[in-house]
């Protein structure tokens, strides 16, 4: 991983890692809030939804078991209507067999027959019982005793029995006839419409007609001989006979908060004739009227009605069904019904305890779950403190989360993120460190080459210099050396001018020399390069100047590395310049001392070194910087020019190489030349 790469990821961790935990911050709801949310809509819906569900099951079930117990009931209404019916056909039958009876009629003993069948009325609890002749017309009259001779034979039901039948059917019977019978029955029978919510409209305010139980028999004596007919019935307006027992045997005494559930109701036509359904006075309601939903099904359209109706002031579960006379002519209702409240109340109590259940089982599931997303959520908020912790540098701190589940595994690989991230700034800091010091290096290299540049720069000016006025100085310097040498040859040597002009000779010559090296120095001509054999030239260079006086008590040791390669080079310039060293050596040493003379190739064999040593009196350290100088020479005048070392360095430049000092002051100094080996050769 390189220094970028790891900058690279370091800087995106954190940007992720701070945005995360912004995200985190500016999110409203916590997760286990989110959690427990979802599941309160997911059991809200479903509560709600089987709840409506329930509550239609259950109240459709408990209704519909009411319902089939009212149809049931109303079966059994219609018995007690039935024999009730066969009772006063069974008394009517009997009594018209008498044979007192026929004998009465046959000898026509009216003070008998209406002493006997009156008292036969009153025993049995009839309303009318009346004797007509084979014609239908009438001979006694029990309860009115003065009103006879009437004509009976168009009564449907007598006319039946004038036929020789016995029967019985309920029968409407208008008001001059119920005159005819008694005055008393035409009061019973009296009714005002009292107004009834939800009934149907009729034009009448009033009912003065009758609905009665009718019974009719022939009289025919043992020779099947006709004599008459003998008919009785019982009135059922305000007659509470057959609907109480109705309730006393269907619904005993059972009530609902003081109300009596059961009720039956006898109608004639729409009109409550006969009832046990109490008003709001708790007075028995005659007088009422049945629903118009009611009337229209059962009245008009002949239906049974087993549903809920509204009976006088409140909600019943209800049968009804048509009462018809013997022309099968729908006359009126016989009704059952119960009181719908207990059921209602039923089917709500059924639901609250549900409900209530329901609602206990929602806390016991939140309280669940509260605990099993803590169980979720402890290890994650530890997980953002750790980012928390980590993105503010603690990169050491580690999650702890043993569970051995997808939450274990998440801080197990959490730890290993940071642990890793870790290792990585560790690095970055370690490169950092490496990189202060490779900065240190190359700044030292950089003012090195800097101290270099500037020197080369001094140089070339002052060459430039030199040059101007070498020039100018050499064409008079030639004129003064000619003559002057013209004058000493002229000149005898016993003249009193012969020294002091052989001076001027020899001080000319030299000023000759110094120019001659300046212009060498400043415009130096165009190396010639060809390979060249180091360890040879340095040698040749040795030899050139080895045999003066200077060099007898100076022991010389070479050290020659054996597998230099030839380096492209101009052999004259090189060999200028290590006589150079070698003379400045000479002369440091004063003609005494060692120098030593050493090549070697450089590590990466890139360069050859070309080291002289000598035991010299060295260089100060204030003159190191300035011995490239030209004219720079610590040498007495007329000793040295200080363009031996400017000269040489100028040379090394151009050969890309470089000349390196270090000196001991009185010990001695190393001048080391370095050349590159890799250059190409122009012509080879
Ligand atoms: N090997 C050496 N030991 C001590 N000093 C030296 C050595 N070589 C050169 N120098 C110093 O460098 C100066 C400059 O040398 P150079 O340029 O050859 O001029 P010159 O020899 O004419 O003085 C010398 O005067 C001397 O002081
Ligand atoms: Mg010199």
């Amino acid at each position: 991983m390189d220094l970028k790469e790891a900058l690279e990821i370091k800087y995106n961790f954190f940007q992720d890692l701070q945005s995360s935990v912004i995200k985190m911050k500016s999110l409203h709801l916590s997760l286990r809030t989110k959690i427990i949310l979802n599941f309160l809509i997911v059991i809200i819906l479903g509560g709600l939804l089987s709840l409506s569900l329930g509550s239609k099951l259950v109240k459709n079930t408990i209704i519909s078991q009411a319902q089939a117990k009212v149809r049931h009931d109303l079966a059994s209404a219609w018995m007690v209507f039935h024999e009730k019916l066969k009772d006063i056909k069974d008394i009517v039958s009997l009594t018209a067999a008498r044979e007192g009876l026929r004998k009465a009629i046959r000898n026509n003993q009216k003070d008998i027959l209406l002493k006997y069948l009156g008292r036969v009325r009153k025993e049995y609890g009839l309303d009318i019982l009346t004797l007509t002749d084979e014609r239908g017309i009438v001979i006694v009259r029990t309860r009115n005793p003065e009103l006879v001779g009437d004509d009976q034979s168009q009564d449907e039901i007598v006319k039946r029995a004038l036929k020789r039948e016995v029967l019985a059917h309920p029968q409407i019977v208008p008001l001059e006839e119920l005159l005819k019978e008694a005055e008393d029955l035409a009061h019973q029978a009296y009714m005002e419409f009292i107004p009834t919510p939800k009934a149907a409209p009729r034009p009448e305010n009033k009912e003065t007609s009758a609905m009665m139980l009718k019974a009719a028999s022939s009289i025919v004596d043992e020779n099947n001989a006709f004599l008459g007919v003998l008919y009785g019935g019982i009135l059922l307006n305000r007659n509470y006979e057959i609907v109480d027992r109705v309730k006393e045997i269907v619904y005993k005494e059972e009530k609902y908060k003081g109300r009596e559930i059961g009720t039956a109701t006898i109608f004639q036509h729409d009109l409550r004739i006969s009832t046990n359904v109490k008003n709001e006075n708790g007075q028995r309601a005659i007088g009422t009227r049945v629903s118009k939903e009611v009337n229209i099904a059962v009245l008009q359209e002949g239906k049974a009605w087993i549903d809920r109706a509204f009976v006088v002031n409140d909600w019943y579960i209800t049968a009804y069904e048509p009462i018809k006379n013997i022309d099968n002519e729908i006359i009126g209702i016989l009704y059952v019904g119960m009181l719908e409240k207990p059921y209602i109340d039923t089917t709500n109590r059924v639901m609250l305890t549900f409900t209530i259940i329901a609602s206990l089982c929602v806390v016991l599931l939140l309280v669940l779950l509260y605990f099993s997303t803590t169980k979720i959520i402890n290890p994650l908020q530890k997980m953002v403190e750790a980012t928390k912790k980590i993105s503010r540098g603690d990169l050491s701190h580690r999650v702890e989360v043993s569970s051995k589940d997808e939450i274990g595994y998440l801080a197990e690989s959490f730890n290993q993120m940071t642990a890793d991230l870790k290792a990585a700034n560790e690095k970055l800091i370690e490169w950092g460190k490496t990189l202060e010091k490779k900065v240190e290096e190359r700044t030292e290299e950089l003012t090195e080459m800097q101290t270099h540049l500037l020197q080369s720069e001094k140089l070339a000016s002052l060459g430039k210099l030199a040059a101007g006025i070498a020039h100018e100085i050499n064409n008079p310097l030639g004129g003064i050396l000619i003559y002057s040498h013209l004058l000493l040859e002229d000149t005898s040597k016993d003249s009193p001018y012969y020294e002091n002009l052989k001076k001027i000779v020899k001080e000319t010559s030299r000023c000759k020399d110094i120019v001659k090296g300046l212009l060498e120095f400043a415009r130096p001509k165009e190396p010639e390069m060809s390979l060249t054999d180091i360890n040879k030239l340095v040698n040749q260079s040795l030899a050139i100047i080895e045999h003066q006086a200077l060099f007898q008590n100076i022991k010389i040791r070479k050290l020659y590395s054996s597998d230099l390669p030839k380096i492209v080079a101009d052999r004259a310039q090189l060999q200028q310049v290590f006589t150079n060293i070698i003379l400045n050596a000479a002369e440091a040493m004063e003609g005494n001392g060692i120098l030593t003379l050493s090549t070697s190739l450089d590590a990466n064999g890139q360069h050859i070194n070309i080291q002289f040593t000598d035991t010299g009196h060295g260089i100060k350290e204030e003159d190191l910087r300035r011995l490239f100088e030209p004219f720079f020479s610590t040498k007495e005048v007329g000793q040295g020019t200080g363009l031996g070392l400017a000269i040489s360095y100028s040379i090394i430049q151009k050969h890309q190489g470089t000349i390196d000092i270090t000196s001991q002051v009185n010990k001695g100094a190393t001048f080391m030349v370095k050349l590159p080996v890799n250059r190409k050769v122009k012509h080879e």
